[in-house]
């Protein structure tokens, strides 16, 4: 095994190196986006007889952050020492005889809110709809208030909570929305503080300006409310949301009842005029143009997708074969908690050659739930993926969402060292245990961030 030398990565406290031996298997996700059947597969290297003592047993190396191999240890060990990478150098990880996967990535998540809304599980489970709520002034609306409300510090606070949770179960790095400020302020609050915390680490932040996630309360009394409000996003809020620089993504809430396919792409071509890459909250209540209009307009993902038309699973498919794929982040713990019938057509998608992620949905009405391992179950359960499916949905292509295929989600030399190591012997117990605490240890650009004593 011939190794080169990485240049670049965060240095790493003491060893520039860290060797993560001992596992059962190693999902190394090499191989780029998965699309149709090679969703299934994850690139296992295996210990040789299930054996994680045996000499050939899979480990990775890294070096100042980034991933140098991955391969069974005696190959390893020899290309080390006959390489630049002195041996002494690399802390030891022992994986305990479990399973090294890239860290997980939530590419869609709300993460910053005040408040909570337990109340509309009780409404819902009598038969309230969810946009009725959110007409008559609770649902988003009661988080906007609750939100402006709160304090920076607060905010933060709730960040860094529900962060923790995350990295508890595996997640390196995240999408975070605004969208719960509505006003300039708010959002820029909210954006900053996405910002600062993904800076605080250890799990990388990447902020999505959402201010188009419902009419602002101040403009909902009017009657060209939703108009009017779409001409402030333009005119006044989008340009301070670029001035501040912390937005990499614009989103919309492309809804029938909510944002019109037509409303969502003046907001969300102008974001690009400004250097903001498109993401949409494509057709989750009603088919409502959203799975359209992202292929149209090439916005890295449409998400959510539980009841596209027909012709919108059409479009996806054709921008795939033509090689610009919009990627499909479908969010199953959504449907789940909102108790619908309808779940996003995961298999179709797959038949039809679209990449599928999935990601959590992290928010406050619809899904309050910070657990990838938890949504994998329920993508198992409901949608039909199989576990290995599942994992290259919240790894390699829930990369190719955030645009950042290149960079993370898989185990591959040169791709930043974000690893999570799980006390099962296969990834296909990782959704196979719902709501177990499965993490053994969670490595982020080469330094162990998290590890959990005491377990054998
Ligand atoms: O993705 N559907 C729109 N936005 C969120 C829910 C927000 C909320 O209910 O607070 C979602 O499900
Ligand atoms: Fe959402």
């Amino acid at each position: 095994m011939g190794l080169r030398l990485i240049q670049g990565g965060r240095s790493v406290d003491g060893a520039p190196g860290l060797l993560i031996e001992h596992a059962a298997e190693v999902a190394t996700m090499a191989g780029g986006t998965r699309l149709g059947v090679r969703m299934d597969d994850p690139a296992l290297l295996v210990a040789p007889g299930g054996d994680p003592g045996h000499e050939a047993a899979p480990a990775v190396a890294c070096w100042e952050g980034r991933i140098l191999a991955a391969g069974p240890r005696n190959d390893l060990v020899k290309a080390l020492e006959g390489s630049n990478y002195p041996i002494a150098r690399f802390a030891r990880l022992d994986a305990g005889g479990g399973t090294v996967t890239p860290g997980l990535i939530d590419p869609h998540t709300h993460l910053l809110f005040g408040g909570s809304r337990e109340g509309e599980l009780v409404l819902r489970q009598r038969g309230a709809d969810y946009l009725e709520i959110l007409q008559a002034g609770g649902g988003i609306l009661s988080t906007v208030a609750a939100t402006r409300a709160a304090t920076d510090e607060q905010l933060a606070e709730h960040g860094r909570r529900w962060l923790g949770e995350m990295l508890a179960h595996g997640t390196t790095t995240i999408e975070a929305k605004s969208g719960y400020g509505l006003d300039l302020p708010t959002e820029l609050r909210l954006l900053e503080i996405a910002y600062e915390l993904g800076k605080e680490g250890p799990v990388d932040v990447l902020p999505t300006w959402l201010g188009a996630h419902a009419v602002a309360p101040e403009f909902r009394a009017r009657p060209d409310g939703a108009e009017a409000y779409v001409r402030y996003l333009l005119e006044e809020q989008l340009p301070g949301v670029v001035a501040q620089g912390r937005a990499r993504f614009a989103d919309v809430f492309c809804e029938r009842g909510v944002f019109s396919p037509s409303q969502s792409r003046r907001v969300l071509e102008e974001a690009a005029r400004l250097g903001l890459a498109s993401r949409l909250h494509a057709d989750e209540l009603a088919p409502s143009g959203g799975a359209e209009l992202a292929a149209e307009i090439g916005a890295l993902s449409a998400d959510h997708l539980a009841v596209p038309s027909d012709a919108g699973v059409d479009a996806l498919a054709a921008a795939a074969a033509a090689g610009h794929p919009v990627v499909a982040v479908v969010l199953p713990a959504t449907t789940w908690f909102l108790m619908h019938d309808e779940v996003a057509p995961a298999r179709r998608f797959i038949e039809r050659g679209i990449p599928v992620a999935l990601a959590t949905d992290f928010n406050p009405g619809t899904s309050p739930t910070a657990s990838l391992p938890l949504v994998m179950t329920v993508a198992c359960l409901e949608l039909k993926l199989t576990p290995s499916e599942a994992l290259a949905a919240v790894t390699i292509n829930a990369a190719a969402a955030l645009g950042l295929g290149d960079e993370l989600g898989s185990i591959e030399t040169g791709r930043q060292a974000d690893l999570a190591i799980w006390n099962v012997p296969t990834h296909r117990q990782i959704p196979y245990w719902p709501a177990a605490d499965l993490i053994r240890a969670v490595v982020k650009r080469g330094r162990v961030v998290l590890e959990r004593a005491g377990v054998p």
